[in-house]
């Protein structure tokens, strides 16, 4: 059996495993590596070491520039090992970035394999929706992300990159934003890309939806203020929870449920938000009632810049940090891509399943920007099984505008076996699927915008690349004899 194959065959007993999986608290997912995998979920500092020691981190030792030249070596990087970057000009603080743009690492600091992590996540979900009470976090007056207390406020002090050549200015693009619920004093958490304009000054992005907008909005009827704390350099575990959208508040717990004990809460010094009390970096802010101000152009997660346009304003009141903390930033591409994955799969997976039993897997694939495109892997024991799980799979994720089905013998996950069986077993003829005057996400430049700016139309392809039923020899997979090379000596 060939390489490829090998891996097909893992993927399905993957999946088989997953369900069972959902069916158990996450806190025994990890079995003997629990402390370990929690730790490195919960603490940032914690993770690169495990990176480090794990030969999954490259450190540059020469001073790099942050504006362009840093993000122009990570990108050499994407996809790869992470990067630490050691000396940044004009800051004291070292910078990382990469550590979602590739999932077996993810899955290493996870403790699972890679494939299994979107639903490690969707149990950790489950667990929090079963009893929302439980796994409160304490709030700490003194810990690591205060260890520091700046006597000014000055953003320009901290190593924020300017990424892509045509951004606005430097961007904090990976740093978790805290707020309260003004009317039920819960915490919600999320990410909001924000644009230094002045020392204590940043403007930044709410989309439609989001908590922050909703809390901003009864704040500036009343012409008031909203604080916020901005924490840097955060465990993976509260980082995914914060990019998985329309939760509700108290969805921290989350991240406490997938490290296994409580995400630690610190008081800040000027605002009534807590802070994370492991992040590296915490700056305390609040947000201008009825301000807008200039923000971008930034670098987006579709490859294109999002344009300059008045947005919201933020001032800071206060900086925080550990003795020797590590800035935590992004590339906006591949990391951007496998977190939507990583909070979107399981969930697709799911929904379609119900209507679809065939379904063996889901991958948001590279490419498709997170949002856009999925390939789907069936069982197939119908003429129509690859088409019916295309039309889930688009009712499941509304921003999905290409899904293309396939076998269980080809591997979900590698682009080059999905285009080999888009070539060898679809027939333009009839296994297209053309969607007119679909819902868009209007992120996508080829989303075509509502006269009123606020939707968007766009056409969605379905490509039913499966094998025609039922299967005849032609479609036969060429296989080979499985060998160990280990036991050849080879030169
Ligand atoms: C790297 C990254 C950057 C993001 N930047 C923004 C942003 O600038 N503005 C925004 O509204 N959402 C942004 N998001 C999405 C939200 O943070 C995310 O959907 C969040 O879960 C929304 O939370 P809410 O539903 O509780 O409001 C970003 C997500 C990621 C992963």
């Amino acid at each position: 059996m060939g390489a490829g194959n090998r891996k097909v065959m893992s993927s399905l007993a993957m999946t088989v495993m997953l369900f069972f999986l959902l069916t158990i608290p996450v806190s025994e997912l990890f079995g003997g590596e629990q402390e370990t995998a929690g730790d490195r979920l919960a603490d940032f500092s914690t993770c690169l070491t495990y990176l480090e020691e794990t030969g999954n981190l490259v450190r540059v030792k020469t001073e790099v520039n942050p504006e362009y030249e840093l993000a122009g070596i990570a990108k050499k990087y994407e996809g790869r090992q992470c990067v630490l970057f050691e000396k940044v000009t004009g800051s004291d603080y070292p910078v990382f970035i990469g550590l979602l743009w590739n999932r077996d690492i993810v899955g290493k600091i996870f403790g699972v394999p890679k494939e299994q992590v979107p639903f490690t996540v969707a149990s950790a979900i489950g667990a929090w929706k079963k009893d929302k009470n439980v796994m409160a976090s304490p709030v700490l007056d003194i810990g690591p992300a205060n260890e520091v207390v700046e006597e000014d406020v000055d953003l320009y002090k901290l190593p924020v990159p300017i990424h892509a050549l045509k951004d606005g200015g430097r961007y904090l693009d990976s740093s978790v934003v805290l707020v309260k619920n003004p009317e039920t004093d819960e915490v919600n958490i999320s990410i909001h890309r924000c644009m230094i304009v002045a020392k204590d000054r940043m403007t930044f992005l709410i989309d439609p939806g989001r908590h922050l907008g909703a809390y901003l909005e009864k704040m500036e009827q009343k012409n008031m203020p909203l604080e916020i704390t901005i924490n840097n350099g955060v465990g993976l575990a509260p980082w995914i929870v914060s990019a998985i959208p329309r939760q509700g508040d108290g969805k921290y717990k989350i991240a406490s449920h997938l490290i296994g004990k409580p995400l630690r809460f610190l008081k800040a010094q000027t605002v009534d938000v807590p802070a994370l009390a492991d992040a590296q970096f915490v700056i305390e802010a609040e947000i201008l009632p009825n301000v807008r101000e200039d923000e971008g152009p930034f670098a987006e997660v579709t490859g294109y810049y999002a344009e300059k346009a008045k947005r919201w304003v933020m001032k800071v009141k206060k900086i925080t940090h550990r003795k020797a903390p590590v800035f935590h930033t992004l590339l906006s591409g591949v990391e951007v891509w496998n977190a939507v994955g990583f909070t979107a799969e399981a969930k697709i997976f799911g929904t379609v399943k119900k209507s679809v039993p065939q379904l063996k897997a889901v991958y948001l694939m590279p490419g498709g920007c997170g949002f856009y495109g999925a390939v789907v892997q069936v069982e197939k024991d119908a003429a129509d099984i690859g088409r019916k799980a295309i039309l889930e799979t688009f009712n499941a994720f509304k921003p999905l505008q290409r899904v293309i089905a396939v076998d269980t013998d080809v591997n979900l996950y590698d682009p080059v076996d999905v285009n080999w069986a888009i070539t060898t077993r679809s027939n333009p003829d009839t296994d297209l699927i053309i969607l007119q005057n679909q819902w868009g996400h209007i992120l996508n430049p080829m989303v075509k915008l509502n006269p009123d700016g606020k939707g968007g139309t766009v056409t969605k392809i379905g490509i039913d690349a499966t094998a025609p039923f039922p299967r005849t020899d032609k479609f036969e997979r060429v296989k080979f004899k499985e060998v160990d090379l280990g036991n050849y000596a080879i030169q």
